[in-house]
């Protein structure tokens, strides 16, 4: 990978060529190349820039952020997710196989279950680590596991989860594009890492493979990867598949 990470000061020079090093990349305190993709440690923490996304803001993972903070407050209104996951007494030991940015994760976390959550891309697995490390509330992540693997290569170890959550990245779209400026970081980090996703093939692997309840994140309209649904869930603008 050539993306440069770029350190803001000698203080955080160190922390820069750790990442760097990890990510097979170079850590460099040239701020000259902050107009192409790069990625950055401040004070604040890692970030990833990329100029052509429509955000101007760059991507940095903050658990403590007013938005992230009353999702996690309102976790139990979250009747769908809920439904999806079924009614249970004890926690479930759930596989989450697309990380992203955690914020479904957070919520299985925030509803008391056990979380392992791969994430393929190299990148969104170190901006998590960040993340997490600048938590103001560690105690949420003590049943969590975050592991930079494909849902491919770890799939010999599903069988010791309840659950499989899957919600691959989808095609944007103008239509969905204003309210998912967060997915299109995602889609450039992984257009920088040059991974392309073929979901449908993902999903054959992981229900060839895992026999208990899999739970499918799709937009609305699109097509199931499978006619054998036991069950869906239906909200505004994505639904879930189930199948059990
Ligand atoms: C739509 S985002 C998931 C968003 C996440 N549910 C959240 O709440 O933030 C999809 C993420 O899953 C990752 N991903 C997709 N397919 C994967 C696979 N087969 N194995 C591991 N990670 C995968 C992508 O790299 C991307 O970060």
């Amino acid at each position: 990978m050539s993306l440069p990470l770029i350190y803001t000061s000698l203080e955080n020079q160190k922390k820069a060529e750790e990442i760097a090093s990890n990510l097979g990349t170079y850590a460099t305190d040239n701020q000259a190349l902050k107009n192409q993709p790069h990625l950055e440690v401040s004070a604040k923490g890692l970030s990833f820039f990329h100029p052509k996304a429509r955000s101007s803001k760059k991507l940095r993972i903050d658990f403590n952020s007013g938005r992230i903070q009353w999702r996690i407050k309102r976790a139990n209104h979250e009747k769908l997710i809920k439904k999806a996951l079924g009614k249970r007494e004890t926690s479930l030991n759930i596989l989450d196989c697309s990380a992203g940015l955690l914020q479904d994760g957070l919520l299985f976390l925030t509803l008391g279950h056990n979380v392992t959550a791969l994430e393929q891309s190299k990148i969104l697995f170190y901006l998590l680590k960040d993340g997490i490390s600048r938590s103001e509330n560690q105690s949420i992540f003590e049943k969590f596991n975050l592991i930079n693997t494909t849902a491919y290569k770890y799939i010999d170890k599903a069988n010791a989860y309840d659950v499989i959550y899957f919600d691959p990245m989808y095609p944007i779209n103008k239509k969905n594009a204003l309210s998912s400026g967060q997915l299109e970081y995602i889609a450039r980090i992984l257009e920088v890492e040059m991974i392309n996703n073929n979901p449908q093939k993902d999903f054959a692997c992981l229900q060839s493979s895992f026999k208990k309840k899999i739970i499918v994140k799709r937009p609305i309209k699109s097509e199931p990867f499978s006619k054998n649904i036991n069950y869906q869930v239906f909200g505004k603008t994505t639904r879930f598949d189930v199948y059990v």
